[in-house]
């Protein structure tokens, strides 16, 4: 899926024109977990409507900025909202973040996304480390930077210091496969259930062609979900996308904190 390099030098000069900070990590923030960025003291904020080219997104609980801060001895590019795939139908919008991240200078990826748990141990307001990822939303998408094999995608030294951060910390953190569906319709008990035979823990409808992609570019990548609600036919309530949202707050006193102390114990880049 190759970027078209014009548009993306135009959203980078648009950036830069705003801010010379020179990110060594991006976060990107997933459905109703934006405020992070509100709990750090940014340098720049960049209106995504303003970026030419950049993409639009139109779920509620998705803002649309790209927040610069300072945190310890690192320097964040936040991105408030993402766009998903079934919003726009094309993978180049979906990834236009990371491709600017990469081109920002960030060496780190860290994605959070808010998912519905599968695993029977998993409850509403849980965290999961992600482990590794199933891709079933049966696109192909190839990004021109694909090295022919595929390494693990999530990187083990951050996998490492987020389960001890959490453990310090005293957050629970499960550990599990996220698995991404097209959306945008929540899953059916029977697809729920082909899930979890197929070895996945959560469900979301994002994230893993983010994760690729920063992978491709020689990224180290971290993911976080926060369990938002039990998928269907395993909770006794219809999901909404309201629900979800308001469950990604609740939790995101915790992932804040979590994600604040994992990012001041990463050594300097
Ligand atoms: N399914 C898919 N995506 C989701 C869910 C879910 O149950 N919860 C939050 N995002």
């Amino acid at each position: 899926m190759p970027f078209n390099h014009t548009h993306i030098d135009a959203s980078l000069r648009h950036i830069r024109a705003q801010t010379d900070s020179t990110p060594d990590i991006a976060l990107v923030l997933g459905s109703g977990l934006s405020d992070y960025a509100d709990t750090l003291h940014a340098s720049a904020s960049v209106a995504t409507h303003a970026i030419p080219y950049y993409p639009r997104p139109t779920v509620p609980g998705h803002r649309g900025n790209l927040v610069f801060a300072r945190l310890g001895a690192h320097r964040l590019l936040l991105f408030q909202g993402r766009v998903h795939f079934y919003e726009s139908n094309d993978y180049s919008q979906v990834l236009y973040p990371v491709a600017i991240a990469h081109h920002l200078g960030a060496r780190i990826l860290i994605a959070t996304n808010a998912a519905g748990g599968i695993n029977p141990l998993f409850s509403s307001g849980d965290l999961m480390l992600i482990e590794e990822q199933i891709d079933l939303t049966l696109h192909g998408v190839t990004s021109g930077e694909t090295r022919g094999r595929r390494e693990p995608i999530f990187d083990c030294f951050l996998k490492s210091v987020a389960a001890e951060t959490a453990r310090n910390d005293g957050i629970p953190m499960k550990r599990g496969v996220y698995v991404a569906v097209k959306g945008p319709t929540y899953e059916t008990a029977a697809e729920v259930e082909m899930i979890r035979r197929c070895g996945g823990d959560a469900v979301g409808m994002s994230t893993v062609k983010e994760t690729e992609l920063a992978a491709d570019y020689g990224m180290q990548v971290l993911g976080i979900s926060c369990i938002t609600n039990k998928a269907t036919g395993l909770g006794s309530s219809k999901l909404n996308h309201t629900d979800v949202t308001e469950a990604g707050r609740r939790v995101r006193d915790s992932l804040s904190q979590l994600l604040t102390h994992i990012i001041e114990a990463l050594p300097p880049s």
